[in-house]
Parts: C-alpha cells; structure tokens; sequence
C-alpha cells in the first residue's frame, strides 16, 4: 500500500491517478480525516493503512501573496507535517519515503542553472522564505534519519507547476492560474488593461503537473539516493512572455500593465534537470505551449466555477 498525503490537492490527484493507473494500491486521505499537523492524527492514519511506502505531498502553499500573507502557518504546517510523517514512516518501517520539496528553497540570488549543490549557499527570496526554508529543513531531516536509521528517504525539489485542475482562486493561486484568470476575466468583461504583479522581468521555470506526477512515480519506483534532485522543465521564461503567451492563447489583446509596486518574487528561477535524468531518466515531455494551451481549455470548461 502506498500513502499519499495531499492526494487530493492539485498535483497529488495526478500522482494518485498514475500510481492507481500501474496497479499500486494507494491511500490517499483527506486533512478533514487525518491532520497530519497532529502526531495522534498520523500515529493512528499508519496504524490503520499500515503503508509500505509514502509519498508526502501535503502542504500549506500559494503564490506571492499567500506566502507573504500566511508565512508563519506554511512554516508551521510544512515544518510539522513533514517532520512527524517521516518520523511515523521510520518507526513503521516504511520501504520509501518520498518527500516533496520546491525550489522556493533555493537561495534568492541562485546562479541559473539551480544545481542541488546552492540550496544552502544563502537565504531564499523573504517573500517564500519561511515556507522555503521549513522544506529545505526536511531535507537535512531526511538525510540525517538515512544516516541514523537507515530510513529511505528520497528528496525532490519541484519547480513550478501549472496545468488543469491548479487553485485559480486569487488569494491561492500562482502565477500561471492566476495570469489565465486575469485574461480571461478581461476578455469576458471587454476590459482595455490588465494589471500583473512586479515588472515583468523575473524569470520561471514552468512544469506541467502530470510531467511532475511522472517525475514522483519514477523516482518511487528507481531511485534510492539520499541527495536531493530537481525536478523541472528546463525551459526558462519572464513573466512578462507568459502573460503575452497566455493573453495570444486566450485571445485577450487589450493592453498589460506591470505594477512594480508587487513583489518579483525571486528575480529568476530555471533549475538543472540533468540529475533527475542520469539517475532515474526524467525530462519533462510536455512544451509549455501544449501545456498552457490544455490549461486554459480546462479552466474554460471547468475551472471558471471553481475559481
Ligand atoms: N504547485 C506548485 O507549483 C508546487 C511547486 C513546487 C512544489 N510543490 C509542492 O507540491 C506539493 C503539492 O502541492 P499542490 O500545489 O498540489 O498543493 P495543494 O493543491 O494545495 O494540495 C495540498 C494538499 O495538502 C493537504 N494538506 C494541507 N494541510 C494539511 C493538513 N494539515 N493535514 C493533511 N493534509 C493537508 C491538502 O489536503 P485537503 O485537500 O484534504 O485539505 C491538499 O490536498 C506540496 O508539497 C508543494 O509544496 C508545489
């Protein structure tokens, strides 16, 4: 039985989808049942399902302004959640633990490519810093309950992700959703301007989500390092093309405005995918424009509701 936490949030629900698809059994609770923020909540959760490997995708996380706004809870919750699920895992005795990690941990002025080797090489960028540094912590965590214990804990550090079924809600969302909202709300409402956060400058590596629901299955099933690995789509891109890509794709062509006054966030962001390749063969199969193209078309049909 595998376990996955966070199997209903927006990338847990492809890596559940993809594990059910090649025939693992899979637990997959909802926070309402088990709070993984409480030990007695896990205690009792690996006491029922008993699982033979863990995926921890379970987090508190957001865009810039939820980071900001939240960043004492996503330092506890993610602090938390993690350290008492690796700890339940090691004294279960699990054959895998997976944890997710993301490169809001890296360092805020990190030479692009991002090589595993900089993740300690300074402070990340303020505005992600409590929620980069509380995953960042789980590394060590994991590193040192593989020294210690023997535990196999496996680290992954994501970059950004978009695709259908993603938190297009503006106090949740990221950049992605939340550009594909404003165009598509402009475009509904005849607006001549939309306003973006920041200058346009700062840079983003983008991942399709089910490429990364890939990228967790395959380092599930084949690799059993301790160093942590990047998992990105190699492909860097300012936020001022994003929003001309999406506005082309959505078909908005009124006028983008930047407002300088809301943070950049971390000035660029574009990690080197080439470990997740060499170790367990990961590259990510999905251009951005084939992805931008599938979320959109989801967000037209479903999303909207939601949102
Ligand atoms: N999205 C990105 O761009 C991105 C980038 C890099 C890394 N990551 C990492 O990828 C993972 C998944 O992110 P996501 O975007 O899919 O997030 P998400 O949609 O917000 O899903 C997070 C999940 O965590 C669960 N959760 C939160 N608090 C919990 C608690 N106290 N107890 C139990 N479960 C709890 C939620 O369960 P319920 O729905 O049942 O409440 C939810 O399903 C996270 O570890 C995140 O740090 C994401």
């Amino acid at each position: 039985m595998i376990l996955v936490t966070g199997g209903h949030g927006f990338l847990g629900s492809y890596v559940v989808e993809k594990l059910r698809e090649r025939g693992y059994l899979v637990f997959a609770p909802h926070s309402n049942l088990y709070d993984l923020r409480k030990q007695a909540d896990i205690d009792a959760m690996f006491h029922v399902v008993r699982p033979d490997k863990v995926i921890h995708l379970a987090a508190a996380c957001g865009g810039i302004g939820a980071n900001q706004e939240y960043s004492g809870k996503f330092f506890y919750d993610n602090i938390m959640m993690g350290a008492q699920m690796l700890e339940a895992a090691r004294v279960s005795g699990v054959s895998k633990f997976v944890q997710i990690g993301t490169a809001c941990s890296y360092p805020k002025h990190t030479p692009v490519p991002f090589k595993e080797e900089d993740l300690w090489n300074g402070f990340p960028e303020s505005t992600n810093g409590a929620y980069g540094v509380a995953k960042r912590a789980l590394l060590t965590m994991c590193q040192a309950y593989r020294a210690q214990y023997g535990v196999n804990a496996v680290y992954l550090i994501l970059t950004n992700l978009y695709g259908p079924r993603d938190e297009f809600r503006p106090h949740r969302s990221h950049a992605v959703a939340a550009l594909i909202k404003k165009c598509v709300d402009a475009k509904c409402n005849g607006d001549s301007e939309i306003t973006v956060w920041g200058d346009g400058t700062a840079t983003r590596e983008f991942l399709y989500v089910e490429d990364a629901a890939d990228a967790i299955v395959m380092a599930m099933e084949k690799y059993d390092g301790g160093e942590p690995v990047n998992i990105g789509g190699g492909q860097e891109v300012s936020i001022l093309e994003l929003t001309r890509t999406i506005a082309g794709i959505v078909g908005y062509s009124g006028n983008i405005r930047f407002d300088p006054s809301k943070p950049n966030g971390q000035p660029k962001r574009r990690l080197d995918v080439s470990k997740a390749k060499n170790l367990f063969g990961f590259e990510s199969k999905t251009s951005l424009g084939e992805g931008l193209s599938k979320t959109v078309e989801w967000y037209l049909k479903e999303g909207s509701n939601a949102a």
